[in-house]
Protein backbone atom coordinates (compact mmCIF):
# COMPACT_ATOMS: atom_id res chain seq x y z
CA UNK A 1 0.00 0.00 0.00
CA UNK A 2 1.25 3.32 -0.95
CA UNK A 3 0.56 6.87 -0.09
CA UNK A 4 -2.54 7.96 -2.58
CA UNK A 5 -2.01 9.24 -6.08
CA UNK A 6 -4.09 12.48 -6.82
CA UNK A 7 -6.27 13.06 -9.89
CA UNK A 8 -8.80 9.67 -9.03
CA UNK A 9 -12.54 10.50 -7.89
CA UNK A 10 -12.98 9.95 -4.14
CA UNK A 11 -15.22 7.38 -2.95
CA UNK A 12 -17.93 9.50 -2.29
CA UNK A 13 -17.73 11.57 -5.29
CA UNK A 14 -18.76 7.98 -7.56
CA UNK A 15 -22.59 7.41 -8.68
CA UNK A 16 -24.28 4.62 -10.12
CA UNK A 17 -22.45 1.94 -8.30
CA UNK A 18 -23.75 -1.67 -7.83
CA UNK A 19 -25.31 -2.11 -4.48
CA UNK A 20 -23.73 -4.00 -2.03
CA UNK A 21 -27.38 -6.22 -1.71
CA UNK A 22 -26.84 -7.65 -5.21
CA UNK A 23 -23.83 -9.88 -4.39
CA UNK A 24 -25.62 -11.60 -1.81
CA UNK A 25 -29.20 -11.29 -3.30
CA UNK A 26 -28.67 -12.71 -6.85
CA UNK A 27 -28.76 -15.82 -8.02
CA UNK A 28 -24.83 -16.32 -8.87
CA UNK A 29 -22.88 -14.40 -6.61
CA UNK A 30 -19.80 -15.36 -7.72
CA UNK A 31 -20.63 -13.88 -11.45
CA UNK A 32 -20.99 -10.71 -9.54
CA UNK A 33 -18.45 -10.74 -8.18
CA UNK A 34 -16.28 -11.62 -11.29
CA UNK A 35 -18.37 -8.78 -12.65
CA UNK A 36 -17.11 -6.18 -10.17
CA UNK A 37 -13.37 -7.56 -10.58
CA UNK A 38 -13.21 -7.14 -13.86
CA UNK A 39 -14.11 -3.53 -13.90
CA UNK A 40 -12.35 -2.10 -10.67
CA UNK A 41 -9.92 -4.86 -10.01
CA UNK A 42 -9.52 -6.21 -6.43
CA UNK A 43 -11.14 -3.51 -4.75
CA UNK A 44 -14.11 -2.30 -5.88
CA UNK A 45 -16.37 0.92 -5.27
CA UNK A 46 -20.55 -0.33 -3.93
CA UNK A 47 -23.35 1.13 -2.63
CA UNK A 48 -24.72 -0.07 0.70
CA UNK A 49 -27.69 2.31 0.72
CA UNK A 50 -28.46 5.11 -0.88
CA UNK A 51 -25.93 8.09 -1.14
CA UNK A 52 -23.59 5.62 1.73
CA UNK A 53 -20.44 4.23 -0.27
CA UNK A 54 -18.00 1.59 0.65
CA UNK A 55 -14.95 0.23 -0.69
CA UNK A 56 -15.86 -4.15 -1.75
CA UNK A 57 -12.69 -5.91 -0.55
CA UNK A 58 -12.84 -8.61 -3.04
CA UNK A 59 -8.78 -10.35 -3.18
CA UNK A 60 -7.52 -12.95 -0.40
CA UNK A 61 -4.36 -11.37 0.39
CA UNK A 62 -5.85 -7.97 0.19
CA UNK A 63 -8.16 -8.50 2.95
CA UNK A 64 -5.38 -10.06 4.79
CA UNK A 65 -3.16 -7.22 4.65
CA UNK A 66 -6.29 -5.19 6.02
CA UNK A 67 -7.68 -7.22 8.92
CA UNK A 68 -3.59 -7.66 9.95
CA UNK A 69 -3.19 -4.29 9.89
CA UNK A 70 -5.00 -2.59 12.54
CA UNK A 71 -2.46 0.56 12.76
CA UNK A 72 -4.08 1.47 9.31
CA UNK A 73 -7.42 -0.12 9.18
CA UNK A 74 -9.15 0.41 12.69
CA UNK A 75 -12.42 -1.84 13.87
CA UNK A 76 -13.87 1.26 15.41
CA UNK A 77 -17.01 2.61 13.27
CA UNK A 78 -16.13 6.24 14.67
CA UNK A 79 -13.70 6.09 12.58
CA UNK A 80 -16.32 5.92 9.70
CA UNK A 81 -16.63 9.76 7.89
CA UNK A 82 -19.80 9.36 6.37
CA UNK A 83 -21.22 8.15 11.01
CA UNK A 84 -18.91 10.61 12.36
CA UNK A 85 -20.63 13.37 10.14
CA UNK A 86 -24.15 12.17 10.56
CA UNK A 87 -24.36 11.29 7.08
CA UNK A 88 -25.84 7.94 8.11
CA UNK A 89 -29.14 7.93 9.38
CA UNK A 90 -29.32 6.84 12.70
CA UNK A 91 -32.16 4.45 11.61
CA UNK A 92 -30.41 3.11 9.05
CA UNK A 93 -30.76 -0.35 7.94
CA UNK A 94 -26.89 -0.63 8.47
CA UNK A 95 -26.89 0.25 12.49
CA UNK A 96 -26.78 -3.19 13.89
CA UNK A 97 -23.94 -4.51 12.28
CA UNK A 98 -21.82 -1.03 11.46
CA UNK A 99 -22.87 1.13 14.34
CA UNK A 100 -20.47 1.02 17.65
CA UNK A 101 -21.35 -0.94 20.54
CA UNK A 102 -18.47 -1.08 23.51
CA UNK A 103 -17.32 -4.41 23.46
CA UNK A 104 -14.32 -6.06 21.77
CA UNK A 105 -15.64 -6.69 18.19
CA UNK A 106 -15.92 -2.72 17.97
CA UNK A 107 -12.36 -1.91 19.73
CA UNK A 108 -8.61 -1.77 18.34
CA UNK A 109 -5.44 -2.85 19.95
CA UNK A 110 -4.92 -3.07 23.91
CA UNK A 111 -8.75 -2.48 24.24
CA UNK A 112 -9.38 -4.89 22.26
CA UNK A 113 -6.45 -7.56 23.55
CA UNK A 114 -8.46 -6.49 27.60
CA UNK A 115 -11.49 -7.31 25.98
CA UNK A 116 -11.39 -10.12 23.64
CA UNK A 117 -8.92 -12.40 26.49
CA UNK A 118 -11.86 -13.19 28.51
CA UNK A 119 -13.65 -14.51 25.36
CA UNK A 120 -11.07 -16.63 24.48
CA UNK A 121 -10.54 -17.71 28.23
CA UNK A 122 -13.82 -18.52 28.86
CA UNK A 123 -14.59 -20.57 25.63
CA UNK A 124 -11.28 -22.72 26.17
CA UNK A 125 -12.51 -23.28 30.13
CA UNK A 126 -16.02 -25.29 28.79
CA UNK A 127 -16.34 -28.40 29.42
CA UNK A 128 -16.81 -29.85 25.77
CA UNK A 129 -18.69 -33.09 26.41
CA UNK A 130 -20.91 -31.62 28.14
CA UNK A 131 -21.46 -28.62 25.93
CA UNK A 132 -22.22 -31.69 23.06
CA UNK A 133 -24.70 -33.29 25.42
CA UNK A 134 -26.65 -29.89 25.79
CA UNK A 135 -26.24 -29.48 22.43
CA UNK A 136 -27.59 -32.90 21.19
CA UNK A 137 -30.71 -32.59 23.49
CA UNK A 138 -31.71 -29.42 22.43
CA UNK A 139 -31.49 -30.81 18.60
CA UNK A 140 -33.67 -33.83 19.55
CA UNK A 141 -36.17 -31.74 21.93
CA UNK A 142 -37.21 -29.22 18.25
CA UNK A 143 -37.50 -31.88 16.36
CA UNK A 144 -39.49 -33.28 18.73
CA UNK A 145 -41.92 -30.86 18.09
CA UNK A 146 -42.42 -31.21 14.90
CA UNK A 147 -41.53 -34.86 14.49
CA UNK A 148 -45.59 -36.14 14.76
CA UNK A 149 -46.52 -33.53 11.90
CA UNK A 150 -44.31 -35.27 9.15
CA UNK A 151 -43.19 -31.71 7.89
CA UNK A 152 -41.69 -29.13 9.06
CA UNK A 153 -39.06 -25.53 8.11
CA UNK A 154 -36.02 -26.49 8.68
CA UNK A 155 -34.67 -22.87 9.00
CA UNK A 156 -37.44 -21.14 11.11
CA UNK A 157 -37.83 -24.34 13.38
CA UNK A 158 -34.29 -25.55 13.48
CA UNK A 159 -31.37 -23.55 12.05
CA UNK A 160 -32.54 -20.37 13.35
CA UNK A 161 -33.28 -21.85 17.32
CA UNK A 162 -30.41 -24.15 17.63
CA UNK A 163 -27.68 -21.85 17.70
CA UNK A 164 -29.48 -19.44 20.33
CA UNK A 165 -30.37 -22.42 22.85
CA UNK A 166 -26.67 -23.70 22.33
CA UNK A 167 -24.99 -19.76 23.22
CA UNK A 168 -27.76 -19.53 26.08
CA UNK A 169 -26.37 -22.97 27.53
CA UNK A 170 -23.08 -21.93 27.16
CA UNK A 171 -23.92 -19.15 29.60
CA UNK A 172 -25.70 -21.83 31.74
CA UNK A 173 -29.04 -20.64 30.72
CA UNK A 174 -32.27 -23.21 30.29
CA UNK A 175 -34.05 -23.97 27.26
CA UNK A 176 -36.86 -21.63 28.03
CA UNK A 177 -34.23 -18.64 28.59
CA UNK A 178 -32.64 -19.48 25.58
CA UNK A 179 -35.89 -18.94 23.42
CA UNK A 180 -36.54 -15.75 25.73
CA UNK A 181 -33.35 -14.35 25.02
CA UNK A 182 -33.60 -15.49 20.79
CA UNK A 183 -36.81 -13.12 21.16
CA UNK A 184 -35.09 -10.11 22.56
CA UNK A 185 -32.46 -9.94 19.90
CA UNK A 186 -35.30 -10.47 17.40
CA UNK A 187 -36.87 -7.57 18.61
CA UNK A 188 -33.67 -5.51 19.81
CA UNK A 189 -31.83 -5.53 16.37
CA UNK A 190 -34.94 -5.60 14.48
CA UNK A 191 -35.15 -2.08 14.92
CA UNK A 192 -38.96 -2.22 15.15
CA UNK A 193 -41.31 -0.34 17.37
CA UNK A 194 -40.73 -3.00 20.31
CA UNK A 195 -37.06 -2.70 19.79
CA UNK A 196 -36.60 -1.18 23.44
CA UNK A 197 -38.84 -3.74 24.95
CA UNK A 198 -36.31 -6.57 23.41
CA UNK A 199 -33.43 -4.16 25.14
CA UNK A 200 -34.94 -4.14 28.63
CA UNK A 201 -35.73 -8.14 27.90
CA UNK A 202 -32.39 -8.75 27.14
CA UNK A 203 -30.58 -6.70 30.72
CA UNK A 204 -33.13 -8.18 32.64
CA UNK A 205 -32.11 -11.97 31.48
CA UNK A 206 -28.61 -10.77 31.71
CA UNK A 207 -28.75 -8.73 35.07
CA UNK A 208 -30.47 -11.76 36.73
CA UNK A 209 -27.43 -14.31 35.48
CA UNK A 210 -24.97 -12.63 36.58
CA UNK A 211 -26.56 -11.85 39.97
CA UNK A 212 -27.09 -15.70 40.19
CA UNK A 213 -23.68 -16.71 39.37
CA UNK A 214 -22.38 -14.15 41.97
CA UNK A 215 -24.51 -15.99 44.36
CA UNK A 216 -23.56 -19.60 42.75
CA UNK A 217 -20.58 -19.99 40.51
CA UNK A 218 -20.98 -22.80 38.57
CA UNK A 219 -18.28 -24.12 35.36
CA UNK A 220 -20.31 -22.00 32.73
CA UNK A 221 -19.48 -18.72 30.37
CA UNK A 222 -21.06 -16.21 32.77
CA UNK A 223 -18.91 -17.37 35.81
CA UNK A 224 -16.19 -17.41 34.01
CA UNK A 225 -16.78 -13.71 32.74
CA UNK A 226 -17.59 -12.66 36.19
CA UNK A 227 -13.85 -14.10 37.37
CA UNK A 228 -11.54 -12.92 34.67
CA UNK A 229 -10.01 -9.54 35.56
CA UNK A 230 -9.83 -7.94 32.85
CA UNK A 231 -13.62 -6.99 32.96
CA UNK A 232 -13.69 -4.17 34.91
CA UNK A 233 -17.63 -3.92 35.64
CA UNK A 234 -21.28 -5.38 35.35
CA UNK A 235 -21.38 -2.96 32.30
CA UNK A 236 -18.30 -4.72 30.25
CA UNK A 237 -19.78 -7.96 31.52
CA UNK A 238 -23.25 -7.66 30.30
CA UNK A 239 -21.37 -6.26 27.31
CA UNK A 240 -19.69 -9.43 26.58
CA UNK A 241 -21.90 -11.69 27.04
CA UNK A 242 -24.27 -9.80 24.21
CA UNK A 243 -21.41 -9.82 22.19
CA UNK A 244 -21.00 -13.25 22.45
CA UNK A 245 -25.05 -14.30 22.07
CA UNK A 246 -25.19 -12.06 19.03
CA UNK A 247 -22.18 -13.06 17.53
CA UNK A 248 -22.75 -16.64 17.52
CA UNK A 249 -26.46 -16.41 16.52
CA UNK A 250 -26.96 -15.24 12.58
CA UNK A 251 -23.68 -16.48 11.60
CA UNK A 252 -24.40 -20.63 13.09
CA UNK A 253 -27.71 -20.41 11.81
CA UNK A 254 -26.75 -19.60 8.41
CA UNK A 255 -24.39 -22.66 8.58
CA UNK A 256 -26.47 -24.79 9.57
CA UNK A 257 -29.41 -23.20 7.10
CA UNK A 258 -26.84 -23.30 3.96
CA UNK A 259 -25.52 -27.10 4.55
CA UNK A 260 -29.30 -28.24 5.48
CA UNK A 261 -29.95 -26.50 1.74
CA UNK A 262 -26.80 -27.82 -0.11
CA UNK A 263 -28.06 -31.97 0.97
CA UNK A 264 -31.86 -30.84 0.03
CA UNK A 265 -30.74 -29.22 -3.41
CA UNK A 266 -27.65 -30.55 -4.36
CA UNK A 267 -28.09 -34.36 -5.50
CA UNK A 268 -24.22 -34.60 -5.71
CA UNK A 269 -23.37 -33.10 -2.43
CA UNK A 270 -26.09 -35.16 -0.58
CA UNK A 271 -24.95 -38.58 -2.09
CA UNK A 272 -21.56 -37.79 -1.18
CA UNK A 273 -22.55 -37.20 2.57
CA UNK A 274 -24.70 -39.35 3.09
CA UNK A 275 -23.01 -42.31 0.61
CA UNK A 276 -19.48 -42.05 3.38
CA UNK A 277 -17.10 -40.09 0.06
CA UNK A 278 -17.73 -36.92 2.35
CA UNK A 279 -16.82 -36.47 5.81
CA UNK A 280 -19.61 -34.42 7.67
CA UNK A 281 -16.70 -31.87 8.84
CA UNK A 282 -15.63 -31.68 4.91
CA UNK A 283 -18.92 -30.84 4.07
CA UNK A 284 -18.85 -28.27 6.33
CA UNK A 285 -15.90 -27.31 5.40
CA UNK A 286 -17.22 -26.70 1.78
CA UNK A 287 -19.81 -24.49 2.79
CA UNK A 288 -17.47 -22.45 4.29
CA UNK A 289 -15.80 -22.15 1.28
CA UNK A 290 -18.56 -22.17 -1.30
CA UNK A 291 -21.51 -19.87 1.14
CA UNK A 292 -19.68 -18.49 3.96
CA UNK A 293 -21.79 -17.35 6.47
CA UNK A 294 -20.94 -14.23 6.32
CA UNK A 295 -20.70 -13.68 2.62
CA UNK A 296 -19.71 -9.57 3.03
CA UNK A 297 -18.38 -8.63 6.56
CA UNK A 298 -18.31 -5.14 7.91
CA UNK A 299 -15.86 -3.13 8.33
CA UNK A 300 -12.74 -1.51 8.48
CA UNK A 301 -12.38 2.18 8.61
CA UNK A 302 -9.07 3.89 7.02
CA UNK A 303 -7.16 5.85 9.01
CA UNK A 304 -5.04 7.59 6.66
CA UNK A 305 -5.13 8.11 2.86
CA UNK A 306 -3.86 4.99 1.28
CA UNK A 307 -3.88 3.05 -2.23
CA UNK A 308 -5.36 -0.50 -1.93
CA UNK A 309 -5.01 -2.75 -4.61
CA UNK A 310 -4.71 0.63 -6.68
CA UNK A 311 -7.48 2.55 -5.29
CA UNK A 312 -7.80 5.75 -3.69
CA UNK A 313 -8.66 4.79 -0.22
CA UNK A 314 -9.01 7.95 1.80
CA UNK A 315 -9.01 8.79 5.64
CA UNK A 316 -12.33 7.63 7.22
CA UNK A 317 -13.42 5.05 4.22
CA UNK A 318 -15.05 1.89 4.97
CA UNK A 319 -13.85 -1.33 3.42
CA UNK A 320 -16.35 -4.35 3.39
CA UNK A 321 -14.89 -7.49 3.18
CA UNK A 322 -15.77 -9.86 0.84
CA UNK A 323 -15.16 -13.33 1.86
CA UNK A 324 -16.95 -14.80 -0.45
CA UNK A 325 -15.32 -13.34 -2.98
CA UNK A 326 -11.93 -13.84 -1.80
CA UNK A 327 -12.96 -17.66 -0.92
CA UNK A 328 -13.20 -17.94 -4.95
CA UNK A 329 -9.93 -16.32 -5.62
CA UNK A 330 -7.33 -18.76 -7.70
CA UNK A 331 -4.71 -17.58 -5.82
CA UNK A 332 -5.68 -19.49 -2.75
CA UNK A 333 -8.25 -22.15 -3.80
CA UNK A 334 -8.24 -24.56 -6.97
CA UNK A 335 -11.47 -26.30 -8.56
CA UNK A 336 -10.21 -30.04 -7.97
CA UNK A 337 -11.39 -31.55 -4.79
CA UNK A 338 -8.36 -34.00 -4.86
CA UNK A 339 -6.51 -30.53 -4.42
CA UNK A 340 -8.49 -28.92 -2.11
CA UNK A 341 -8.49 -32.12 0.79
CA UNK A 342 -7.90 -30.16 4.09
CA UNK A 343 -7.53 -26.89 2.68
CA UNK A 344 -8.72 -24.41 5.40
CA UNK A 345 -7.63 -21.33 4.05
CA UNK A 346 -10.68 -19.94 3.54
CA UNK A 347 -12.10 -16.59 5.56
CA UNK A 348 -15.02 -17.65 6.75
CA UNK A 349 -13.75 -16.86 10.46
CA UNK A 350 -11.54 -13.73 8.98
CA UNK A 351 -8.28 -13.58 10.11
CA UNK A 352 -5.97 -11.26 12.07
CA UNK A 353 -6.77 -10.06 15.66
CA UNK A 354 -10.55 -10.36 15.52
CA UNK A 355 -10.90 -13.64 13.78
CA UNK A 356 -13.71 -15.60 15.51
CA UNK A 357 -13.03 -17.02 18.85
CA UNK A 358 -15.21 -19.64 18.80
CA UNK A 359 -14.29 -21.62 15.83
CA UNK A 360 -14.76 -24.69 17.93
CA UNK A 361 -17.70 -24.32 19.29
CA UNK A 362 -19.16 -22.77 15.84
CA UNK A 363 -18.85 -25.98 13.92
CA UNK A 364 -19.67 -28.11 17.10
CA UNK A 365 -23.32 -26.75 17.31
CA UNK A 366 -23.34 -26.71 12.95
CA UNK A 367 -21.85 -30.32 12.78
CA UNK A 368 -24.52 -31.60 15.76
CA UNK A 369 -27.15 -29.83 14.36
CA UNK A 370 -26.87 -31.15 10.82
CA UNK A 371 -25.70 -34.74 12.16
CA UNK A 372 -28.95 -34.97 14.00
CA UNK A 373 -31.18 -34.06 11.39
CA UNK A 374 -29.80 -36.37 8.92
CA UNK A 375 -29.77 -39.28 11.05
CA UNK A 376 -33.46 -38.52 12.99
CA UNK A 377 -35.42 -37.06 10.13
CA UNK A 378 -35.75 -40.07 7.51
CA UNK A 379 -36.06 -40.02 3.86
CA UNK A 380 -36.34 -36.27 4.26
CA UNK A 381 -37.31 -33.96 1.32
CA UNK A 382 -37.99 -30.60 -0.16
CA UNK A 383 -41.25 -30.16 -0.54
CA UNK A 384 -41.35 -27.33 -2.85
CA UNK A 385 -39.00 -26.77 -5.74
CA UNK A 386 -35.34 -26.02 -5.35
CA UNK A 387 -35.79 -22.46 -7.26
CA UNK A 388 -38.19 -21.56 -4.76
CA UNK A 389 -35.98 -20.87 -1.86
CA UNK A 390 -35.78 -17.63 -1.35
CA UNK A 391 -32.78 -15.88 0.89
CA UNK A 392 -33.37 -13.70 3.83
CA UNK A 393 -32.81 -10.07 2.38
CA UNK A 394 -29.36 -9.36 3.47
CA UNK A 395 -26.28 -7.50 1.86
CA UNK A 396 -24.19 -9.46 4.38
CA UNK A 397 -25.75 -13.01 4.62
CA UNK A 398 -27.12 -15.58 2.06
CA UNK A 399 -29.78 -17.71 4.64
CA UNK A 400 -32.52 -19.02 2.82
CA UNK A 401 -35.72 -17.39 4.39
CA UNK A 402 -36.87 -21.01 4.66
CA UNK A 403 -36.61 -24.68 3.73
CA UNK A 404 -40.07 -26.14 3.76
CA UNK A 405 -39.15 -30.26 4.01
CA UNK A 406 -41.10 -33.71 4.40
CA UNK A 407 -40.11 -36.65 5.74
CA UNK A 408 -41.78 -40.22 6.80
CA UNK A 409 -40.48 -40.88 10.15
CA UNK A 410 -37.90 -40.48 12.48
CA UNK A 411 -34.75 -42.45 13.08
CA UNK A 412 -32.69 -42.99 16.42
CA UNK A 413 -31.09 -40.47 18.04
CA UNK A 414 -27.37 -40.66 16.93
CA UNK A 415 -25.06 -40.59 20.19
CA UNK A 416 -23.08 -37.57 21.50
C1 LIG B 1 -20.58 -20.83 13.34
C2 LIG B 1 -20.36 -19.90 12.55
C3 LIG B 1 -19.56 -18.66 12.83
C4 LIG B 1 -18.92 -17.94 11.88
C5 LIG B 1 -18.84 -18.27 10.41
C6 LIG B 1 -18.30 -16.80 12.54
C7 LIG B 1 -17.58 -15.84 11.88
C8 LIG B 1 -16.95 -14.78 12.49
C9 LIG B 1 -16.14 -13.80 11.81
C10 LIG B 1 -15.89 -13.77 10.31
C11 LIG B 1 -15.66 -12.94 12.73
C12 LIG B 1 -14.62 -11.86 12.49
C13 LIG B 1 -15.14 -10.52 12.17
C14 LIG B 1 -14.08 -9.54 11.72
O1 LIG B 1 -12.92 -9.87 11.38
O2 LIG B 1 -14.44 -8.37 11.66
C15 LIG B 1 -16.20 -13.35 14.01
C16 LIG B 1 -15.97 -12.70 15.17
C17 LIG B 1 -16.55 -13.07 16.35
N1 LIG B 1 -17.30 -14.22 16.59
FE1 LIG B 1 -17.82 -15.61 15.27
N2 LIG B 1 -18.58 -16.87 13.87
C18 LIG B 1 -19.34 -17.99 14.10
C19 LIG B 1 -19.81 -18.43 15.31
C20 LIG B 1 -19.61 -17.80 16.48
C21 LIG B 1 -20.12 -18.23 17.75
C22 LIG B 1 -20.95 -19.51 17.99
C23 LIG B 1 -19.75 -17.29 18.66
C24 LIG B 1 -19.99 -17.23 20.14
C25 LIG B 1 -20.40 -18.19 20.89
C26 LIG B 1 -18.97 -16.28 17.97
C27 LIG B 1 -18.40 -15.17 18.56
C28 LIG B 1 -17.65 -14.22 17.91
C29 LIG B 1 -17.10 -13.04 18.55
C30 LIG B 1 -17.24 -12.67 20.01
C31 LIG B 1 -16.40 -12.32 17.58
C32 LIG B 1 -15.65 -10.99 17.75
C33 LIG B 1 -14.22 -11.23 18.11
C34 LIG B 1 -13.37 -9.98 18.16
O3 LIG B 1 -13.78 -8.92 17.63
O4 LIG B 1 -12.27 -10.06 18.72
N3 LIG B 1 -18.90 -16.61 16.66
N4 LIG B 1 -16.98 -14.48 13.84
Amino acid sequence: MTPSQPHQPTLSELTGLTPLSATTTCRDPQAAYSELRAKWGQVAPVELEPGINAWLVLGHPEICQIVRNERLFSRNPHYWRLYAEQVVSPDSGLGPMMFPRDNAYFSDGDKHRRLREPLDDGLAGLDEHKMSRMIRAACTELIATFAPRGTADLVTEYAAVVPMLAVAGMFGLSTDLGHQLRQALIALFGSGADSQAGNQNLERILTNTIQARRADPSDDLATAFLRHPNLRNDFELQQSMVLMISAGYETTTTWIAQTLRLMLTDPRFAGRLRGGRLGIDEALDEVLWRDPPMSNMPARYALADCQVAGQPVRRGDALILGFAAANADSRVHTNDPWLEVGNRAHLAWSAGPHACPAQRQGRMITRIAVDTALHRLQDVVLSVPAEDITLLPSPWTRCPASLPVRFTRTGPIPHA
